[in-house]
C-alpha cells in the first residue's frame, strides 16, 4: 500500500465525512496513515468515527461541525486548518433532493448548487495554494455518472456533478507538473445511508461504499476521472454511442420508470 502521508502530507480533510462514503474514505485514509480532519453536520457521528479511527489506526483526528452551504465556509475552514498541513481534500458531501425543477423552491435548488458545486470550488481554491507551495497534495471530488448528462428530476444535482468532473479535468492539466494529484470519482449507485434514504431501494450493480472509496484512492495518481466498477464503465461506454436525447430518455425510464 502506498505511503499517502509521505506522498501528499500529514492531514486529509474530508468534507462530508460522518457516514457512508465519507466515513469509508476516512477509514481508508486512516489505514494508510493519514491524520484526519472530518467535516459534517452531525456531531455525534463525527465524534464516534474519530474515536474509532484513533483507536484502530493510531492516527490523529479532529472534527468540525459545519454546514458546507454556510456563507462563511472559507473563513471557518481556514480557521480549522490553521497550523495543519492539509495534504489531501476529499469533497464527498452532496445534497440530492429529488423532484422536477419547478416543483422545488429556488432556495432548495440554490442549496444543491452551494453544497455540491460552490463548496468544492471554495475548498479546492483555499487548500490548493498551500499544496502548490509545498509541491505535493491531492484533491478528490466525488462526482457521479449522473453528471455525464442531464438527469430529469435531479437536474440541478446532475449539473453540479458535471461541474465537478469538468473542473477536475481543467485542474488536472494545470496541476500535473506541480506534484498535485486530482481526480473526479464518477460513481454509479453506491450503497450508502443517503442513497437508501433518497431512493428507498437497492438497484442492480450497486457497489459497496468501502469498495468505491478504495478504488478512488487507488486511482488518485491516474486522474482526471475514475468510473468505479467494471459494469459502470461498460454502461458509460455503451451510452457514448447513443444520441444525448436517447440516452437521457433511456436513463430517465430506467430510473423513474416513466416518460420514456
Ligand atoms: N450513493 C450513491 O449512489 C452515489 C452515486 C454517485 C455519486 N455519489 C456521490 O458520492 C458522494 C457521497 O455519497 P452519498 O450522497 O450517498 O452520501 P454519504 O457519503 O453516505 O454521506 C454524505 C455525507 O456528507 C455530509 N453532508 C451532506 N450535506 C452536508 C452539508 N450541507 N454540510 C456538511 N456535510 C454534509 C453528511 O453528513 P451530515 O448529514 O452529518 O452533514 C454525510 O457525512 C456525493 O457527492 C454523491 O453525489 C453517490
Amino acid at each position: 500500500m502506498s505511503d499517502f502521508k509521505k506522498k501528499y502530507g500529514e492531514w486529509a480533510l474530508i468534507a462530508g465525512a460522518s457516514e457512508g462514503l465519507g466515513a469509508e474514505f476516512a477509514a481508508h485514509l486512516a489505514s494508510r496513515g493519514m491524520n484526519l480532519l472530518l467535516l459534517a453536520r452531525r456531531q455525534k457521528l463525527l465524534e464516534n468515527l474519530t474515536t474509532t479511527l484513533e483507536e484502530r489506526y493510531g492516527v490523529e483526528t479532529r472534527w468540525l461541525v459545519i454546514d458546507l452551504a454556510d456563507a462563511d465556509l472559507v473563513e471557518k475552514v481556514s480557521t480549522a486548518v490553521s497550523g495543519l498541513e492539509i495534504g489531501m481534500l476529499v469533497y464527498n458531501a452532496a445534497y440530492i433532493p429529488i423532484g422536477d425543477f419547478m416543483d422545488r423552491p429556488l432556495d432548495v435548488q440554490q442549496r444543491v448548487f452551494d453544497v455540491n458545486a460552490r463548496g468544492p470550488l471554495l475548498l479546492a481554491h483555499t487548500l490548493l495554494g498551500p499544496m502548490c507551495e509545498r509541491g505535493r497534495g491531492a484533491i478528490l471530488l466525488m462526482s457521479s455518472m449522473a453528471g455525464m448528462r442531464g438527469m430529469p428530476r435531479l437536474a440541478v444535482y446532475s449539473a453540479t456533478k458535471a461541474f465537478n468532473s469538468i473542473l477536475v479535468e481543467g485542474l488536472w492539466y494545470e496541476l500535473k507538473d506541480k506534484g498535485i494529484d486530482i481526480l473526479a470519482c464518477c460513481a454509479g449507485a453506491v450503497r450508502t445511508p443517503t442513497y437508501m434514504r433518497s431512493f428507498g431501494r437497492e438497484v442492480s450493480g450497486m457497489m459497496d461504499a468501502t469498495n468505491v472509496a478504495g478504488q478512488a484512492l487507488d486511482a488518485l495518481s491516474n486522474g482526471p476521472q475514475l468510473i468505479p466498477g467494471r459494469l459502470n464503465r461498460l454502461s458509460a461506454f455503451f451510452y457514448r454511442f447513443l444520441s444525448r436525447k436517447r440516452a437521457i430518455r433511456m436513463i430517465a425510464k430506467a430510473t423513474w420508470g416513466k416518460k420514456g
